[in-house]
This record gives structure tokens, sequence and C-alpha cells, in this order.
């Protein structure tokens, strides 16, 4: 496996390959990001992992400066699962002048949901993606592709969007999420958890279920439903940002024809002692 932490090199050694499977990252990587490997790895001829900490999508009170920054164990992980090239750039070397020019999504896609709570995490998500796609997929001759996880489950519908709408010759492929034993979803925030708040974050799974278990049951009060679901995380010491049920399309609220056709998706963001977590379920 290489290693490469230059923008020229990654091309030179990429420009050998027709069609690269790329899977984005920040580092300090789990069975989740692993799993999105396995599944790029027969998608292309190299498979391609970027690990960068991209501070566009961070905002000022977050978690920037103490993310996990773990490469060496990273790259073991990566090698161990076949990944074939890791590009870790530095700030400077992806950044080399301040990012003046920024992809902005659509509000409707973006200014909900993690968008509202995180304003202009889509911005940065964006510019940052569409700048690893022109690196990474720049010099290849054939259609490249890319693998997201689906926990993110709004950042994968708004970079499908953004291939679609820039005609980026990419097929955008969704990883089901990778859960703990108790059902927690895999994230490398979770590492953040102590052992009380590690037995607790299933609740956030969990209320996700029983969102999804109202509306298979027939109830057509989302609010009500919503609200319940809310309480219930907020009586157990969690700040709630989001429960909701959204149609899988679009992410808007379902009309009541839509809770009967289906297609739906749980989502969720609440944070628990100072760990935001985000999960989803689709139904
Ligand atoms: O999902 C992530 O880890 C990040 O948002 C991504 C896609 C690597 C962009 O920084």
């Amino acid at each position: 496996m290489r290693v490469i932490h230059h923008i020229g090199e990654l091309r030179q050694h990429l420009a050998a390959f027709d069609s690269p499977a790329f899977v984005p990252t920040m580092g300090n990587l789990h069975e989740g990001h692993l799993s999105l490997i396995r599944q790029a790895k027969p998608l292309g001829d190299v498979t391609v992992a970027s690990i960068f900490v991209n501070r566009l999508q961070f905002l000022p009170h977050e978690d920037f400066d103490t993310y996990p920054r773990t490469l060496q164990a990273d790259c073991a992980k990566l090698e161990a699962t076949g990944c074939d090239v890791v590009f870790a750039p530095s700030e400077q070397e992806l950044y080399p002048e301040p990012q003046g020019f920024k992809v902005h999504p659509p509000a409707h896609l973006a200014d909900m949901l993690e968008g509202h709570f995180r304003p202009g995490f889509f911005t940065g998500v964006s510019t940052v993606v569409l700048k690893l796609f022109q690196i990474v997929f720049g010099q290849s001759r054939g259609t490249g592709h890319a693998v997201f996880g689906l926990k993110d489950y709004q950042q994968l519908m708004v970079i499908r969007q953004m291939v679609r709408q820039f005609a980026l010759p990419i097929h955008i492929h969704g990883g089901a999420i990778e859960r703990a034993p108790d059902g927690l979803a895999l994230s490398s925030r979770n590492s953040y958890l102590n052992a009380k708040e590690r037995t607790e974050a299933v609740q956030l799974s969990i209320a996700l279920h029983a969102l999804a278990a109202g509306v298979l049951g027939g109830v057509h009060n989302l609010a009500a439903l919503e609200q319940q679901a809310t309480q219930h995380l907020t009586q157990r010491g969690w700040q709630v940002d989001y429960l909701t049920v959204r149609r899988r399309l679009d992410l808007q609220a379902p009309e009541t024809a839509d809770l009967q056709a289906g297609q739906l998706v749980a989502l969720g963001a609440a944070r628990l002692g100072r760990t935001r977590l985000i999960d989803n379920l689709e139904f």
C-alpha cells in the first residue's frame, strides 16, 4: 500500500489506472470505514482512501482541534483491508491558500437537519469532496467510483446531487451502517463516550426504531411521535437536535400518502455529554 501526501505524486501514481474506487474519510478509522473499503475494492482497478480532517466543515465551537488523528493506526487497518493507496495531505497541501471558491449546495437540501444545526457544514463537505474528486479522478480514463457511508444520510444525498448537477463521471455508492453488537452505529466520535455514556448511546437507535414502529403501526401524527421520542431521550439526559421521519427521496416531511407508500427514513442527531451522535434507519 502506498501512502501519499502530495497531490502531484498521487496524480502521477493514479495515471496508471483507468478507474479508481475512492473512499474519502477523516481518519480515526473503524469497521464502518473498512467495510466501505471492502465495498470499493471490486468497483475499480485501484482502491484509494483519503484521510483528511477538513477544517471547512467544522464550526468554530466544534471538535476540529481535538478530532482524533491516528494516521499510523489508520494505515495499518487500511493495508490489512486491501486498500492500495492512502492519500493523506496536510492542510497546507490541500488548502495552500484560503479556499475562496466553495460549493454551496441548495438550501432545500443543505439547510435542514444537519445543515440547520451545523450551518455551512455541507458547503465544507461539498467543497472538499469536489476537490478530492478532482485530485483522485482528474486523470482517470474510465468512470470513477466513490463510496460514502449511509450513516451520514444527508451527506450522501448532497454528494449524489452535486455529482449529478456537475455531470461528474463518478458513480456514488452508499455503504450500509455498521453497528456494534448492541446496535450503536459505529462512529469515530464514539471514542469520546465514557463507559456510562457508551452504554446509554444505543438509545438513539432505539428511539429511531420506535419512530419507525409507530409509523408502521399506523400512527399518522408524526409530530406527536417525534415529540414522544424526543421526550424519551431528553428524560434520559440527552440534548436532542432532531428526531424525525422523512421521505428518503428528498428528506422532506412525508404526506399521509407517503406514510402508506413506505420509502421513509427516521433520522436523529443528539448530544450525550459532549458527544454529538447521529444515526438513521430506513424503513
Ligand atoms: O464523512 C466524512 O468523513 C467527511 O464528511 C468527508 C466525506 C470525508 C469529507 O470531509
